[in-house]
């Protein structure tokens, strides 16, 4: 019998956990810990994820404040706006929302964050430490993917796990942090060269399907019982709802999810989990400049 991954109720119980510790700080008369977000640009899906990272900031108590530029803003102008987050100090935390417009260097704009604020865990620093096992600010939605498999208990040690899509964001750290001890998983990773692809996912214990492609996994791709994790979020045109439009996967539950042991449903599976990844990491931002 399949059983959820159920990263609504999952990321309710953080924020619940979370809004107490913020409680307890403003009680003592503390300032509550300070996220804030730069967008570019007028990309739909973006400016939903900044609205959500804004309402999840203010249901856990946090303050929070968006920085909006313009699609034809210049990198130096973005630059500078990170220069001044970086040393502004009722600032805990930041994120520079990506995708970003093409005449922009993401490479460059992420190298200018603090790793200290850095609290998407994007820096050459932060990632760097995370692969040497060191403490830094993981990635939200690998981290919130590693909260979701230890809440739920799911056993790891020993298993295969098979990673579909290399990304920096997700496929790359979530690779890496699923071999680490802890998880003790034997990690493969599979992208777009890869030959041979449902032979290889078929062996997966867990299947990590961040490939970026709607219900690209099948049912011929999994193995009866895997652990089936989904990160893809797809808008698809759908006239029956209010919004127009409804959110699929990167796996066609319909037809795979019988077979497994454990998946996370889209929505209300990872994503999230992403999201109070990334309040986790405020709150360690403002915990480390407290002190
Ligand atoms: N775009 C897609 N996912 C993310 C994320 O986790 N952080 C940022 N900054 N941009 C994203």
């Amino acid at each position: 019998m399949v059983q959820l991954l159920d990263g609504k109720a999952t990321a309710l119980q953080i924020k619940e956990e979370i809004a107490n510790e913020v409680r307890q700080l403003t009680a003592k008369g503390m300032r509550p810990p300070h996220l804030a977000a730069v967008i570019v640009g007028n990309d739909g899906a973006s400016q939903t994820y900044v609205a959500n990272k804004e309402k999840s900031s203010h249901e856990v108590g946090f303050t929070s404040s968006v920085y909006r530029f313009s699609e034809n803003t210049t990198e130096e102008e973005l630059l500078r706006s990170i220069e001044f987050l970086n040393n502004d100090p009722d600032i805990d935390g930041f994120i520079v929302q990506l995708p970003l417009p093409k005449h922009i260097n993401e490479q460059h704009v992420i190298n200018a964050i603090s790793p200290d604020k850095d609290v998407d865990g994007f820096t050459p620093i932060n990632i760097g430490r995370m692969v040497l096992g060191e403490d830094s600010y993981v990635p939200a939605t690998p981290m919130g993917i590693c909260t979701l498999l230890k809440r739920y208990n799911v056993e790891t040690a020993g298993k295969h796990c098979v990673v579909l899509g290399r990304s920096n964001i997700v496929g790359t750290p979530i690779a890496n942090l699923l071999s680490r001890k802890g998880f003790d998983c034997t990690v493969t990773i599979c992208h777009s060269k890869t030959k041979n692809l449902a032979e290889i996912t078929r062996q997966a214990d867990i299947l990590i399907a961040a490939i970026g492609k709607p219900e690209f996994v099948t049912a011929d791709m999994a193995k009866e019982g895997a652990v089936l994790v989904d990160v893809g979020i797809h808008r698809i045109p759908d006239e029956t709802k209010k919004s127009g439009y409804r959110i699929i996967g990167d796996v066609k539950h319909n037809e795979v999810d019988t077979k497994c042991s454990w998946v996370t449903p889209v929505p209300g599976g990872v994503g999230p989990l992403t999201i109070v990844s990334l309040m986790e990491n405020t709150l360690k931002a403002y915990n480390r400049h407290q002190k």
